[in-house]
This record gives structure tokens, sequence and C-alpha cells, in this order.
């Protein structure tokens, strides 16, 4: 089987991209820089990698944005609580399922709040 058909070179280049990803927005962000992650680039991966011009058999799993932030930093999203997804020995659907729901009505009221804020920013002519 040649390796760029395999599911398990897969896996890890996409661990290994997940653990550089990370770290580049650590350091950036340490710099005062700001950074948005971009899943998006495999929307049209292989566009991207012909205008990239990557080599044959490779594709794009995720972009990362890094720059100079413009104005005030967003607030930072609320994250899913540990008990979200942190489990001791076994898992537990329950407990899971439990605190899920709870992330998800947080990030309900997160991003009422947030698309009102976007909505007055754009009546009142911030960014442009
Ligand atoms: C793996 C990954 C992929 C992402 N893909 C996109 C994307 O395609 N487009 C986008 O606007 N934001 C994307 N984001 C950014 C998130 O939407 C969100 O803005 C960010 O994770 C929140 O940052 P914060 O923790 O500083 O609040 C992605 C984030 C991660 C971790």
């Amino acid at each position: 089987m040649k390796i760029q058909e395999s599911v398990e070179s897969i896996l890890v280049g996409s661990v290994d991209i997940g653990i550089a990803l990370g770290t580049a927005i650590v350091v950036a962000e340490s710099m005062g820089l700001g950074t948005v992650p971009i899943g998006a680039v495999r929307n049209a991966p292989t566009e991207l990698a012909e205008v990239l011009e990557l080599p044959q058999n490779t594709f794009p799993i995720v972009g990362l944005c890094i720059g100079y932030i413009k104005g005030d930093k967003n607030p930072v999203k609320p994250k899913i609580p540990l008990d979200g997804y942190m489990l001791y020995d076994k898992y537990d659907s329950v407990t899971i399922e439990k605190n899920i729901h709870k992330y998800d009505k947080i990030m309900e009221k997160y991003f009422a709040n947030r698309t009102e804020l976007v909505a007055t920013e754009k009546k009142i002519g911030v960014g442009q």
C-alpha cells in the first residue's frame, strides 16, 4: 500500500499537525500577535494545493493566520469545561452528554451576544 493511501499515515500526520498548530498559536500569541486557525482550507484542498505549489500526494489539513490585532482583542470564546470531555478510568456517556448540553447553552448565549455585537459594530461602522 502506498503511504499516501494509508489511514495511519494521515492520522499520524494530522496529530503532528495539531501539536504544531497549538504550539505555533502559543508562540505567536506570547509575542502579542493574533491567530486564527483555518480548518476551512479543507473545503478546497486540491485548488489550495495548486496555489501553494505543494508537492505531489500532499494536501492542506489546516491553515493558520497570524497577524497584528486591529483594535481590541476579541474576548476568548468560552471553552468546554474539563468535565465535558475529561473522564477517569472509563468512558461515561451520561456525564459527557450532560456537560456538553450545558456547554451548548453557554455557546448559544455567547453566539447570540456576539452576533448582536457584530450587528452593532456594523451599524456604527467599527473597523471600516
Ligand atoms: C482546528 C481549528 C479550525 C478552525 N477553523 C476555522 C475556520 O475555518 N474559519 C474561522 O473563521 N475560524 C476557524 N477557527 C477559529 C475558531 O472559529 C475560533 O475563532 C477560535 O478557536 C476561538 O479562539 P479563542 O480561543 O481565542 O476564543 C478554527 C479553530 C480551530 C481550533
